[in-house]
C-alpha cells in the first residue's frame, strides 16, 4: 500500500488518552548520564540528528541513514519492569526515532572515555592495533563493541563478529579491529588482561604478540598488548540512578508527542491502541521504524499518525503454548532469536526443525543494531517479497492473531495472506497481535536458505524455506510446502510442484519432477525488477536440490530406506559457519640498537588513531554551527539526457525554511568548470547530460526543510536519448579525444609467429569509492575584499580554491581551503568534491551567510561518479611453450558526461597493459566513452587496475587453451631485470621475482594446489580454486607538471613544531608519515611536531593527494624544510653540543634566525612522450604478489575466501603498521571491485544502487579467513624518502588473485559438465555470474530470454 502523495494535518488526536490532551508529553531520556527533559519532541526526529545538532554530539556519525553502515551506533539501556533486568543493546541512530526514547538511557561514543580523560579499553584496543584509518567508522564499531561487552564481558569470537554484522569499514580490510579487539574474547589467543595459567601478558610482557624486533630483523608484531590497559568490567558507567528509580515508579502510561507534520501516540494497552488504530486507519504501527524511517527519509511518505506499541504486554509477550511459541507482534527479532534459541537446547530435536530454520534465517538478516529493534511483526507486515522470515513462517504454516476493535480472527499465513506487493489481508483497523510458530512433528523436515550477493548484513536475491512431511516410517511425502521469495510481488508457495509431488517417494525421480515443474511454476518476466532472472529462476532449483539432500541424510538418520547421498555430493548440504579469521604480517625490524626516539620504520598509529576512536576527531560537518548559517540541498536532473523546459518552484517556495534558490545566473564568474578542461557547468544551462546533473540548489534554514524544498522543485524536460553503455558509445562512436595509442614491437609479425592467436574480451564493472564519509562543504564568506573560507572534504585544496574563486569571479587569492581529514577519499575526493563545493560557495556569496552541504548518501553515489566501467578486447600470439609472442588490446572506458581525469585514467590502463608480462609485439589502444552517465573519476588505481584485470584474463585464457597450469605460464612471461615496457621504461632494481618466489613458498602453493586438486575430485558441488597473480605499478603522476610538493614547517620558541604539507589527510596516514620524517631530520621526539590541517594559504598550488605519491613528494618537501631549519641550527648546536633542542632554538631566536622554511620538491628526470614513445613516464615501480585460495558453491554461487597471502615490496616501509593497513584495505577493496560490488542502471541511465542496502561493500565476514602479508625485505628504493616506496594504490590489484581463484574453481565445476577451454567470465565474480557459469542440469533447465527480446533492469554500462 504505497502512498507517494502527502498527507497534511496531524489530525485530531483522542482526547482521552493520558498525558495527550492538546500538546505534546515530556520526553524523558539519558544521555551519557545527563538527564534531558524534551518538551518538543518531533515525532520525525531521528536520535542521530537530536545528537549531533540538537546537543553537538558529532562523535556518532552519519555514513547512510539506512542502517547499513554502523557508523551512527550508540547503545541504549532500558530497564524491563516485566524482567527487573537491565537491558543494553546497539542501535542505528540514524533509524531510531527520537521519541522511541522515553525512559531510556543512550550512551554515546563521547560517554565512554575521551582523550583529555581516559581512553576506555575499546577505544585504546582499537587505536592502538591500528583499527582506525580515517577514523570515521571507528565510533560505531567502538559502540558496537562496547555494547557486545555490557552484555558479555567474556564473549567469544563468533559473538564478536555478530556484533559487527552491521558495520562498515572502507579503510582497514577489518583485520586490525578484529585483531586488537580478539584481546576481548575467551578464544582469540589473548587473555585480555582477565589473566591465565602461565600470567598475562599485559601485566608481564611475556605475552605472544610481543614485538621481538630487537632480536632479529623479521618483525610479525604491529602493536604490543602489553601497551593496552586493563579491561575492568566493573568499572562500567552505571544506568543512571535517577532513571532507574522513574523506570521502576512508573505507572505505565500513554504518552503523546507532537510534531509539525506527525504525532506520535504511544498507549499503553491494547484497548486503546485499537482504538486508536480504529479511529485513524492510516496510522503506521512503528516498533523499530527499519522500514517506516526508510520509507519516510528516502521514499518522501508523510504518516501523520504513528502508533507505538513498546508498552502493550500482548504485544510484546511470549508464550509457550501446546502447539508452539507465541511471539507479542513487537517483540524484536533479538528477542525471538533469544527464546527460540534456548527452545532449541531444551525441547526434543524432532519438535523444532522451524525453530531452527528461522534461527538460520535470523543470523543472515540484517545487522544486529537491526535486529535489536526490528519486530517480528514489522517484518510481516511490510509484505516485503523479499523478506527472509515469512518463507519460513509460510512454509511452517504459522498462525497470526489479528484484532481491531470490535475482536480478533486467527489467519494462516498461506498464499492468500498476502495479497498483492506489500498488501496483506489486514484490515486497515486491524493490527497485527501476535505469531505462532508451530513445532515440528516427528516426521518433518524443514529448511531455510537465503542467498544475497554478500552473506552477512544484505537483502536477499531468492530466499526460501521447505517443510516436508512423511508419511512415518517412510520416505512417502505426506505434506510438502516450499516458499519462495524473490520471485514474484508477494512471497509465493509452490503449489503446483508441491501437489505433484505429495505421495510420491523422496528419491531421484521425484527431484526429476520437482526441477522440471518448479522451473515452470518459478519463472519471471524477463524485465522483472531486480534483474538476474535466469540465476533466481536456477536457484529455485539448486536450492531445492539441496533439501532434496539434506531430507535424505536425515530420512536415512531416521532409519528409513532411501539411497544414501553421495560422498562427493554432502559438501553441498553442509550450512555455511564463518571460520575465525587468522592473520600474519612479517616486515622488517628497524636496526637493533636505533634510538626509540627515531621513529621512522617502526609500527607508530595514526596520529589521530585516539581522537578517532572516542569521536573528538573534527570532520567536515562536525564543523560547530556558525550562528547565523543556513544548509543547502541540491536540486539535481531526474533525466539521463534532455532539455530543460522550466522548472518549478512555486510549491518549494511556499515550505517552511526557504530562504532562496539558486541556478545558474547566480554565479557571478565562470559557469564553466572541469579539473582538467573546462568542459563542465557549475550549474546546468539549459540541458542535462546525466540523471544527477545538477541543475540548481535551495537554501533553507535546516537541512530537513532544504531537503523537502529540493524535492518539491517541479522541472520539466524535453527528453533527448541518452547513451548509457560502453557498446551503445561504440555503436555510436560517441568518443571523446584523444584516442591514446602505445605500440611497440611489430604485433602483426609476433601474430605470425605465434603457435596461437587466441581473441577474446571482458567487461569490468565500475566502483563506488563508499567514503564513509559522504561529501562536505562549509562555505563562510569573510565580508571582505570577496573573501571566502571553506571547509571541505577534499584531496584537492588547491583544485577547489581555484574552481570556486573562478565561480564567485574572485582572485584565488581571495578563497582559502581548510582540510582537517577526511572520512576516506581514495580518489573520489580528487576532482568531484567541486561540483558540490563550488555551489555551496556560490549560493554562501549570494547570501553573505555560511551556508553548509552533506551530501547524503544516495545524493553522494548518484552525483559524484565512481570508478571507470571498462570493456577490453584482445588478441594474444603464443607459443606451444605459452610463451607471449604478441598482443592487441583495445580499451574502452565509461567516462561519462564529461571529461573529468578520464584521459590520465585511461593512460595508466594503457601504461599497465602488460601488467607484469614481458610482451616483445604490444599495441593498446584506449577509447573514452562520452556517455550520459556521472561523469567517472579517479579511484584508486587509477585506471591500473582495469588495465591490468584484461592482461590476467588473457594471461589465464593463453594457459587454459594451452591445458597449462596458470601459475607456470605467469611465470614464463614475468619480467626479469633489464626488460623494458611497451613505452620503453627500463625495469631496473627489480624486485618482483623475490616477491614471487616468496609468495610462492609462503602461501605453499604447490601442496596447496595438490591438495585442492584432491578436493575437487571428491566434491561435486563445491569447488576450490587457486591463483597466484603479480602486479606491478607505476609510480608518479603521469601529468608531469603535478610530480612537486611543498611543506612548511615553523619551530616556534618553546621548541614546538608546526609542520604544514601539501598532502591531505584522509585515513592513509600520511600526516603520521609525514612527523615521522620530520622527527628523523629535525632529530627531536614525533610528540613535539603538529600537523593541524591541510591550508591554501600555507602551502600554495598543492598536487592533490593521490597517485600514491603523497609520501614521496610531500615527505621529500617536509625533508627539505627541516633540513633548511637544521643548518640554520647548526652554530648553535656546534656552539652547544650538550644543548638541548629548546636550548638551540632559543639561541637561534634571539640571534635572529627565522625559524621558519619552505620546502619544496619536484620529481626528477620525468617526461614521456606518446608520439615517440619514449622518455620517462615513472620514476618507479612497486611490485607486489598475492595467491588466493576460494571455495565455491556451484549451486547458490556463493564463495569462500579461504586464505591469501601477499608479498608486497614497499622498499623500506616508513611505518610498517601504516603500510599492512594500506595493503590490507587496498586489498579488501580490491576484493571488493572484483568479486562483489555492483552498480546497476537502468537503459535509461539512472543509477538503482544508491545506499549499503542496494550495494555491497565487503563486510567483516569477507576477510579471507587466513592472511599473510609480508612486506619484502632488504629491499630499499633510491628513488623516494628514506628509500621507501608507495604503498596507497598498487596493492588493490593484488585481490585479481582472489577473482581468478574463483575462475579457476568454476573451471573445475565446468569440467564436471565436460566443458573445458577458455570462457569469459566479467568482473565482478558476483554469486550470479560464478553460478551461471557453472552451467549444470539445473541452468541448462532456466536458459535465458533472448537477448533484445525485452527490457532488461539494468544493463551493463
Ligand atoms: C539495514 C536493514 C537491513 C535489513 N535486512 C533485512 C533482512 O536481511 N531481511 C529482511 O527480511 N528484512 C530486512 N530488513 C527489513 C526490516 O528491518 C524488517 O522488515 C523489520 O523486521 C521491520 O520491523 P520494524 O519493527 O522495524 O518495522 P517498522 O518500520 O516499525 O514497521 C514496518 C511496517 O510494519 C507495520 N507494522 C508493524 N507492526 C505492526 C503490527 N503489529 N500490526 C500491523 N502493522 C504493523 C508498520 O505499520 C509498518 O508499515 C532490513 C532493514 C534494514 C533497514
Ligand atoms: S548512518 Fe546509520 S547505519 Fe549508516
Ligand atoms: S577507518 Fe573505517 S571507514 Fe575509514
Amino acid at each position: 500500500m504505497e502512498r507517494t502523495e502527502r498527507t497534511t494535518s496531524g489530525g485530531e488526536m483522542n482526547g482521552t488518552m493520558a498525558g495527550s490532551g492538546s500538546g505534546s508529553d515530556e520526553l524523558i531520556f539519558f544521555v551519557n548520564g545527563k538527564k534531558i527533559v524534551e518538551k518538543n519532541a518531533d515525532p520525525e526526529m531521528t536520535l542521530l540528528t537530536y545528537l549531533r545538532r540538537k546537543l553537538g554530539l558529532t562523535g556518532t556519525k552519519l555514513g547512510c541513514a539506512e542502517g547499513g553502515c554502523g557508523a551512527c551506533t550508540v547503545m541504549l539501556s532500558r530497564f524491563q519492569t516485566h524482567t527487573q533486568q537491565l537491558l543494553h543493546y546497539a542501535v542505528n541512530a540514524c533509524l531510531a526515532p527520537l521519541c522511541s526514547l522515553h525512559l531510556v538511557a543512550v550512551t554515546t561514543v563521547e560517554g565512554i572515555g575521551s582523550v583529555a580523560r581516559k581512553l576506555h579499553p575499546v577505544q585504546e584496543r582499537i587505536a592502538k592495533a591500528h583499527g582506525s584509518q580515517c577514523g570515521f567508522c571507528t565510533p560505531g564499531i567502538v559502540m558496537s563493541m562496547y555494547a557486545l561487552l555490557r552484555n558479555n564481558p567474556t564473549p567469544k569470537m563468533a559473538d564478536m563478529e555478530e556484533a559487527f554484522q552491521g558495520n562498515l569499514c572502507r579503510c582497514t580490510g577489518y583485520r586490525p579491529i578484529l585483531e586488537g579487539y580478539k584481546t576481548f574474547t575467551v578464544d582469540g589467543g589473548c587473555c585480555g588482561g582477565r589473566g591465565r595459567e602461565n600470567g598475562c601478558c599485559m601485566t608481564n610482557g611475556s605475552g605472544v604478540e610481543k614485538t621481538s624486533e630487537e632480536d632479529v630483523d623479521e618483525a610479525t608484531a604491529l602493536f604490543s598488548t602489553t601497551d593496552f590497559a586493563p579491561f575492568d568490567p566493573t568499572q562500567e558507567v552505571i544506568f543512571p540512578p535517577e532513571l532507574m528509580s522513574l523506570s521502576k515508579g512508573q505507572r505505565s502510561r500513554s504518552l503523546c508527542f507532537r510534531g509539525d507534520r506527525a504525532t506520535w501516540l504511544q498507549p499503553d494497552t491494547l484497548e486503546e491502541i485499537l482504538r486508536l488504530k480504529w479511529k485513524h486507519p492510516d496510522a503506521r504501527v512503528v516498533v523499530g521504524n527499519t522500514e517506516v524511517g526508510i520509507e519516510v527519509k528516502f521514499k518522501n511518505m508523510v504518516y501523520p499518525v504513528i502508533l507505538a506499541p513498546s508498552f502493550i504486554p500482548e504485544l510484546n509477550s511470549v508464550t509457550h503454548t501446546e502447539d508452539g511459541v507465541v511471539f507479542g507482534a513487537a517483540c524484536t527479532l533479538s528477542h525471538m532469536g533469544a527464546v527460540l534459541r534456548q527452545a532449541v537446547e531444551t525441547l526434543p530435536p524432532h519438535q523444532t526443525e522451524v525453530f531452527l530454520a528461522v534461527l538460520e534465517q535470523l543470523r543472515w538478516f540484517a545487522g544486529q543494531q537491526i535486529r535489536n529493534v526490528a519486530a517480528v511483526g514489522g517484518n510481516i507486515m511490510t509484505a516485503s517479497p523479499i523478506s527472509d522470515l515469512n518463507p519460513v513462517f509460510m512454509a511452517a504454516g504459522c498462525k497470526l492473531t489479528l484484532m481491531d476493535k470490535d475482536g480478533s480472527r486467527v489467519v494462516q499465513m498461506d498464499d492468500s495472506f498476502f495479497t498483492g506487493y506489500r498488501r496483506t489481508v489486514l484490515r486497515p483497523q486491524e493490527i497485527l497481535v501476535s505469531i505462532e510458530i508451530p513445532y515440528s512433528q516427528k516426521t518433518q523436515f524443514v529448511s531455510a536458505f537465503k542467498q544475497s550477493p554478500r552473506r552477512e548484513d544484505d537483502i536477499s536475491i531468492v530466499t526460501a524455506a521447505m517443510s516436508v512431511t512423511f508419511t512415518p516410517g517412510s520416505n512417502v511425502v505426506e505434506d510438502l510446502r516450499l516458499s519462495y521469495g524473490g520471485m514474484a510481488a508477494t512471497t509465493v508457495l509452490a503449489k503446483r510442484t508441491a501437489n505433484r509431488l505429495r505421495g510420491r517417494c523422496w528419491g531421484e525421480e521425484l527431484l526429476q519432477e520437482a526441477c522440471s515443474t518448479l522451473a515452470e511454476e518459478m519463472t519471471l518476466d524477463p524485465s522483472v525488477p531486480g534483474g538476474m532472472v535466469t540465476y533466481r529462476r536456477t536457484l529455485t532449483l539448486s536450492l531445492f536440490y539441496k533439501f532434496y539432500l539434506t531430507v535424505l541424510q536425515k530420512l536415512r538418520q531416521q532409519g528409513v530406506n532411501v539411497e544414501e547421498v553421495k560422498s562427493d555430493c554432502v559438501s553441498a548440504t553442509e550450512l555455511y559457519h564463518p571460520q575465525t579469521p587468522s592473520s600474519v604480517q612479517i616486515y622488517q625490524a628497524v636496526p637493533k640498537g636505533r634510538s626509540q626516539d627515531d621513529v621512522l620504520g617502526r609500527p607508530m598509529m595514526h596520529l589521530s588513531a585516539m581522537k578517532q576512536a572516542t569521536g573528538e576527531a573534527v570532520y567536515c560537518d562536525d564543523v560547530p554551527l556558525y550562528e547565523n548559517e543556513l544548509y543547502l540541498s541540491l536540486i539535481t536532473s531526474s533525466k539521463a539526457h534532455a532539455r530543460i523546459i522550466s522548472v518549478d518552484t512555486s510549491a518549494a517556495e511556499r515550505l517552511p525554511g526557504v530562504v532562496c534558490f539558486v541556478f545558474a545566473d547566480d554565479i557571478l564568474g565562470s559557469n564553466a568548470t572541469g579539473p582538467v578542461v573546462y568542459d563542465e557547468s557549475v550549474l546546468a544551462d539549459g540541458q542535462v547530460t546525466c540523471v544527477g546533473h545538477i541543475i540548481g540548489a535551495v537554501v533553507a534554514d535546516t537541512q530537513l526543510h532544504a531537503q523537502r524544498a529540493a524535492k518539491a522543485v517541479k522541472i520539466q524536460y524535453e527528453e533527448l536519448q541518452p547513451v548509457v553503455t560502453i557498446q551503445e558509445a561504440i555503436a555510436a562512436q560517441s568518443f571523446y579525444q584523444p584516442i591514446r595509442t602505445i605500440q611497440k614491437g611489430d604485433p602483426e609479425a609476433g601474430f605470425k609467429q605465434a603457435d596461437h592467436v587466441l581473441e577474446g574480451e571482458m567487461h569490468i564493472g565500475g566502483q563506488e569509492h563508499f567514503y564513509l564519509e559522504t561529501n562536505a562543504t562549509l562555505a563562510v564568506p569573510r565580508g571582505e575584499d570577496g573573501e571566502m573560507e571553506l571547509f571541505v572534504s577534499t584531496q584537492s585544496a588547491s583544485k577547489t580554491q581555484s574552481l570556486v574563486a573562478k565561480a564567485l569571479g574572485v582572485p584565488a587569492n581571495r578563497v582559502v581551503v581548510r582540510v582537517k581529514r577526511m572520512g576516506g577519499g581514495f580518489g573520489g575526493k580528487e576532482s568531484r568534491t567541486t561540483v558540490l563545493s563550488t555551489v555551496v560557495a556560490v549560493a554562501a556569496n549570494k547570501l553573505k551567510r555560511p551556508v553548509r552541504c552533506m551530501l547524503d548518501r544516495d545524493e553522494d553515489m548518484l552525483i559524484t561518479g565512481g570508478r571507470h566501467p571498462f570493456y577490453g578486447k584482445y588478441k594474444v600470439g603464443f607459443l606451444n611453450s605459452g610463451k607471449v609472442m604478441a598482443l592487441d588490446v583495445s580499451y574502452y572506458s565509461n567516462a561519462g558526461n564529461s571529461m573529468d581525469l578520464s584521459l590520465s585514467v585511461m593512460e595508466r590502463a594503457l601504461f599497465h597493459m602488460e601488467n607484469s608480462y614481458n610482451v616483445a609485439n604490444v599495441r593498446g589502444q584506449g577509447f573514452l566513452c562520452r556517455t550520459n552517465l556521472p561523469s567517472n573519476t579517479a579511484f584508486r588505481g587509477f585506471g591500473g587496475p582495469q588495465g591490468m584485470m584484461i592482461s590476467e584474463s588473457w594471461i589465464t585464457d593463453v594457459a587454459q587453451s594451452l591445458g597449462k597450469a596458470a601459475e607456470e605460464v605467469r611465470r614464463l612471461n614475468l619480467y626479469m631485470e633489464g626488460d623494458s615496457t611497451p613505452y620503453n621504461q627500463i625495469l631496473d632494481q627489480f624486485t618482483l621475482d623475490r616477491c614471487w618466489d616468496e609468495c610462492l613458498s609462503r602461501s605453499e602453493y604447490q601442496q596447496r594446489r595438490a591438495a585442492i586438486d584432491l578436493y575437487n575430485r571428491q566434491n561435486r558441488w563445491t569447488k576450490r580454486g587457486l591463483a597466484i597473480v603479480p602486479t606491478k605499478f607505476g609510480i608518479s603522476f603521469t601529468a608531469v607538471f603535478l610530480n612537486q610538493a611543498g611543506a612548511l614547517v615553523h619551530i616556534y620558541t618553546d621548541g614546538s613544531v608546526l609542520l604544514t604539507h601539501g598532502g591531505t589527510e584522509m585515513g592513509q596516514g600520511l600526516h603520521t608519515k609525514m612527523v615521522q620524517i620530520a622527527s628523523r631530520v629535525l632529530g627531536i621526539p614525533y610528540s613535539k611536531i603538529h600537523i593541524s590541517e591541510t591550508s591554501t594559504n600555507t602551502v600554495p598550488n598543492t598536487s592533490p593527494t593521490a597517485a600514491s605519491a603523497s609520501s614521496d613528494l610531500n615527505g621529500a618537501a617536509v625533508q627539505n624544510a627541516c633540513e633548511i631549519l637544521m643548518k640554520r641550527l647548526e652554530p648553535y648546536k656546534n656552539k652547544n653540543p650538550k644543548g638541548s633542542w629548546e636550548d638551540w632554538v632559543k639561541s637561534a631566536y634571539f640571534d635572529r634566525v627565522s625559524l621558519s622554511a619552505n620546502g619544496f620538491y619536484k620529481t626528477p628526470d620525468l617526461g614521456y612522450d606518446f608520439d615517440s614513445n619514449s622518455g620517462r613516464v615513472f620514476n618507479y615501480f612497486s611490485y607486489g604478489v598475492a595467491c588466493s585460495e576460494v571455495e565455491i558453491d556451484c549451486l547458490t554461487g556463493a564463495h569462500k575466501n579461504l586464505s591469501t597471502t601477499i608479498v608486497m615490496d614497499v622498499g623500506h616501509s616508513l611505518n610498517p603498521a601504516i603500510d599492512i593497513g594500506q595493503v590490507e584495505g587496498a586489498f579488501m577493496q580490491g576484493l571488493g571491485l572484483f568479486t562483489l560490488e555492483e552498480l546497476h542502471y537502468s537503459p535509461r541511465g539512472v543509477l538503482l544502487t544508491r545506499g549499503p542496502g542496494s550495494y555491497k561493500i565487503p563486510a567483516f565476514g569477507d576477510i579471507p579467513t587466513t592472511l599473510t602479508v609480508s612486506l619484502l625485505r632488504d629491499a630499499p628504493n633510491d628513488k623516494a624518502i628514506f628509500a621507501s616506496k608507495a604503498v596507497g594504490e598498487p596493492p588493490l590489484f593484488l585481490a585479481s588473485s582472489v577473482f581468478f581463484a574463483i575462475k579457476d574453481a568454476i573451471s573445475a565445476a565446468r569440467a564436471e559438465s565436460g566443458i573445458k577451454g577458455p570462457f569469459r567470465l566479467d568482473s565482478p565474480a558476483s554469486a550470479e555470474r560464478i553460478r551461471n557459469a557453472c552451467t549444470d542440469r539445473f541452468t541448462k533447465l532456466c536458459p535465458p530470454a533472448e537477448p533484445g527480446s525485452f527490457t532488461p533492469w539494468s544493463v551493463q554500462v
